[in-house]
């Protein structure tokens, strides 16, 4: 089960070991340039990570910002894109006023907060997007909660909690978004199985 603080802190011990294994390209890259056609000018990366390939890419798009729990992947993001503002915090509790940004994306990160916070993270995508803004969010196919005590032997544990497919639909829909587009997507880490996760656009109405 997922901890919070205990996820965060894995990311600070393991940012580098993380930032070694993480595709540059592929499809979760092409997906973006996809996302990014309706020519958002104000993006935030909710979990950006150390901030490559995805805030480096909103970055040259648009004016980026990126959230993510862990100070060391911030401080990774900091030498990777210094262009990018940067904020500490939690996504399911944005540090950001009502209607601040045209985008939100969210590339693997959503997977790491708690289930029963899952809808309150896009909740809180929802809340900061201007009327007619979207999101995009990457997540498994199935529901899936789950512990690795030595992901990428770096000797530190990690945990996921997967919501899956048809949950992330309806937190969406709930969260006022229209389902848009969806595609599949191999691992960022290991790009074995071609679709092993879905990346969900959804739409606000208006401007
Ligand atoms: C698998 S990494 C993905 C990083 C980056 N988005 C990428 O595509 O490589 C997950 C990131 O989400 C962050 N994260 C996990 N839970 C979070 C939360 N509740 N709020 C903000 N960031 C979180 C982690 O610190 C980590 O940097």
């Amino acid at each position: 089960m997922v901890e919070k603080r205990a996820v965060r802190q894995a990311y600070d011990e393991m940012a580098r070991a993380y930032d070694a294994a993480r595709t540059r390209d592929g499809r979760g890259l092409s997906v973006l340039e996809s996302f990014l056609e309706f020519g958002p000018e104000r993006v935030l990366d909710a979990g950006c990570g150390g901030g490559q390939p995805v805030l480096d890419r909103l970055d040259d798009a648009a004016t980026a910002v990126g959230l993510d729990a862990s100070g060391e992947q911030l401080r990774l993001a900091a030498d990777r894109v210094p262009g990018a503002a940067l904020a500490a915090g939690d996504m399911t509790r944005l540090p950001f006023a009502d209607d601040t940004f045209d985008a939100v994306v969210a590339y693997w990160s959503l997977i790491h907060v708690p289930l029963a916070e899952h809808g309150t993270a896009i909740e809180a995508f929802a809340r900061v997007l201007r009327p007619g803004g979207r999101v995009l969010v990457c997540e498994g196919r199935e529901e899936w909660v789950g512990e690795n005590p030595d992901w990428l032997d770096s000797g530190v544990g990690m945990a996921w909690e997967i919501a899956g497919l048809e949950a992330t639909r309806a937190q969406l829909r709930a969260a006022g978004f229209t389902l848009a587009r969806e595609w599949g997507v191999p691992d960022s880490l290991d790009d074995s199985e071609a679709d092993a996760w879905v990346f969900l656009e959804g739409r606000l109405d208006g401007a």
